[in-house]
C-alpha cells in the first residue's frame, strides 16, 4: 500500500517537475507575450518544480529502498547535483529581466532537461543492469 502510495507520488512529482514549467515555457514562446512581469509568475512555478523534484527523490529513495535498492537508480542519483544545478539556473533566469535573454537561455536549458527527461525515463522504464 505505501511502495503504491510512494509510486502515485513519483508520477505526480513527475508531473509537477517536468510538466508546469514546460508548459509556461511554450505558452510564452507561442504567444509572444513578453511582458517581464508575466516571469514573476513562472517564478512561483519553478518554486511548485523544486517541491515536485523533492517528492519525486523521497519516495523513489523508499521505493529504491523497498526493492532491495537495485543498481539501475544510480544514473538518477549521479544526475542529481546536474539537476540541482539546472533547478538553481533556472530560477535565476527569473530574475533576467528581459524576456527575449529569458527565452534564448530557456531554449537552451529546455533541450538539456528534456535529454536529461527522457533519459531517466528510459533508465526507470526498461530497468537496464
Ligand atoms: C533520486 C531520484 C530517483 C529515485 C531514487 C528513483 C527511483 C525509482 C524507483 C525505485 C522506481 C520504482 C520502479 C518500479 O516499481 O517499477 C521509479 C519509477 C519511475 N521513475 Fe524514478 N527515481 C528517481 C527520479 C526520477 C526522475 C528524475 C524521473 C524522470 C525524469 C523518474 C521517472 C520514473 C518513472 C517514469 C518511473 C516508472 C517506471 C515504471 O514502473 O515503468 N524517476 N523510480
Amino acid at each position: 500500500m505505501l511502495y503504491e502510495l510512494a509510486f502515485a507520488i513519483h508520477m505526480l512529482g513527475l508531473i509537477g517537475w517536468g510538466g508546469l514549467t514546460t508548459g509556461a515555457y511554450y505558452l510564452l514562446e507561442a504567444s509572444g507575450v513578453r511582458e517581464r512581469k508575466i516571469l514573476l509568475g513562472y517564478r512561483k512555478l519553478v518554486y511548485v518544480e523544486w517541491v515536485s523534484l523533492l517528492a519525486m527523490t523521497l519516495s523513489g529513495l523508499y521505493m529504491w529502498d523497498r526493492l532491495g535498492m537495485p543498481p539501475w537508480v544510480y544514473p538518477a542519483f549521479a544526475l542529481s547535483p546536474v539537476i540541482a544545478l539546472g533547478e538553481y539556473y533556472h530560477w535565476r533566469l527569473t530574475y533576467v529581466g528581459d524576456m527575449d535573454i529569458f527565452l534564448k537561455r530557456m531554449r537552451i536549458l529546455s533541450l538539456f532537461y528534456t535529454l536529461v527527461a527522457l533519459f531517466l525515463i528510459y533508465d526507470m522504464v526498461f530497468k537496464p543492469a
